[in-house]
């Protein structure tokens, strides 16, 4: 990575913070950086601090006469292999969009003929405003790269898409631009469940879970991310599908055993899903009706175990791993599950902890028959990050 170099324009916003850390990540890997820092910028970080941290001065200004005498804004632009705007304001967004070239920063992004990557930082609101989807669509539609926004409380304390990517997920996508990631899952095929299942009741009732699939999304990602050939079978989320990542959207149980058998043979099995355990025995084919009987009564009957269906399919992955979400006894029962279900890892999490369903963050232990792994409380993303890397480890 010591020739690679990129041009890092830092946007006005609360995640400016972040860009430092993404710039000390960046230097840790040999990677040049060279700051542009907006005006607005300026106002939550120091140009000190960056230049600091990047070993190279921060440029700001279009018209300034030393910058343009040491280096022109053009040059500027063509300096690095790849121009990474973290955080992305809706502005800047705007601005990209349209052509304006009205600052350094807008300027050289019009001027780059490098790939741009995106990492947008804002209010929800402004996020989901048609004006910045608009944006958004155009800039992909010319090629832009984009990481996150993901979704969680903001500092405006409002909650929602629209805070800015980890500087770790910003820098592992930045890697496989640079042409620098390991690869070590290439060429491994991978199946990850992930999500809730909806079992129809009727045709507009479901039984279905809080499950909000993003652990399962961050490992799809992540294993992408290292290379691997990635089949989402995913259960109803809110969630767009991550890069790279062959995504098969489920309704039922049923039918995510179907799309998991269909993706066989694979090297790799991670299920993820809160597959639900029981479904309705018939779901009517019309609406059921208020009667004078009282509520009616369901029948409920078992759902297909995918898990364990793959642990004995004669394709089996290598490695099947589960997932167990329990509230007491976690290890204990993730114990029982590994032999039930017979695959070879269950990764237990206490979903009694407040914020782990649906939450950004997970605290795991990975139980093998070959002892515990505990692993601290980190972000869902992290998480995501580590376990797939532990599972190339065991693929080597
Ligand atoms: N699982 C599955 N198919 C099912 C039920 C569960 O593939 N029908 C998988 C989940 O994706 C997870 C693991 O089995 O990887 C354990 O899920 P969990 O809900 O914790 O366990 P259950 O088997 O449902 O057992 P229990 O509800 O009794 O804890």
């Amino acid at each position: 990575m010591d020739q690679k170099r990129i041009l890092l324009i830092v946007g006005g916003g609360i995640a400016a913070y972040k860009a430092l850390e993404l710039t000390r990540l960046l230097r840790k890997a040999g990677v040049g950086v060279r700051p542009i820092l907006t005006a607005a910028g300026a106002q939550f970080v120091t140009p000190l601090s960056l230049s600091a941290l990047a070993e190279d001065r921060v440029y700001s200004d279009l018209f300034s006469l030393t910058d343009e005498a040491e280096m022109g804004h053009i040059e500027l632009s063509r300096s690095a292999d790849l121009a990474v705007v973290a955080p992305t304001t809706a502005d800047l967004m705007a601005k990209l969009a349209h052509g304006h070239a009205s600052d350094l920063a807008s300027t050289t992004l019009l001027a780059t003929d490098k790939p741009v990557l995106m990492a947008p930082a804002m209010n929800v609101r402004m996020w989901e405003h048609p004006a910045t989807q608009r944006n958004l669509d155009q800039l992909r539609r010319d090629g832009v790269r984009f990481v996150g926004p993901e979704e969680g409380a903001m500092a405006c304390g409002e909650y929602g898409q629209g805070r800015m990517a980890e500087p770790q997920a910003i820098f592992d996508a930045i890697m496989p631009l640079l042409g620098g990631a390991a690869r070590p899952l290439a060429g491994k095929r991978v199946i990850v469940t992930a999500g809730p299942t909806a079992e129809p009741i009727d045709p507009v009732r479901l039984l279905t879970n809080r499950s909000s699939g993003k652990q399962g999304y961050a490992i799809a990602s992540a294993l992408a991310g290292l290379g691997a050939d990635v089949t989402l079978v995913s259960g109803p989320t809110a969630l767009p599908a991550p890069a790279g990542v062959r995504r098969v959207p489920v309704e039922t149980a049923r039918e995510m055993l179907a799309a998991c058998e269909a993706a066989l043979p694979a090297d790799i099995a991670v299920c993820v899903a809160a597959v639900a355990d029981w479904r309705p025995e018939s779901a009517g084919t019309g609406k059921m009706k208020k009667g004078s009987g009282g509520p009616p009564q369901l029948t409920l009957v078992e759902n297909p175990d995918i898990l364990a269906t793959l642990s004995k399919d004669s394709r089996r992955p290598r490695l099947v791993v589960g997932f167990a979400a329990e509230t007491d006894d976690v290890e204990a029962h993730a114990a029982a599950k590994l032999e039930k279900k017979g695959c070879d890892w269950i990764v237990a999490n206490d979903v009694s902890v407040e914020g782990t369903m649906g939450g950004d963050e997970n605290a795991i232990a990975i139980v093998t028959r070959g002892g515990i792994e505990r692993w601290e409380r980190m972000a869902k993303g992290e998480v995501a990050r580590r376990l797939a890397q532990r599972i190339a480890e065991e693929l080597k």
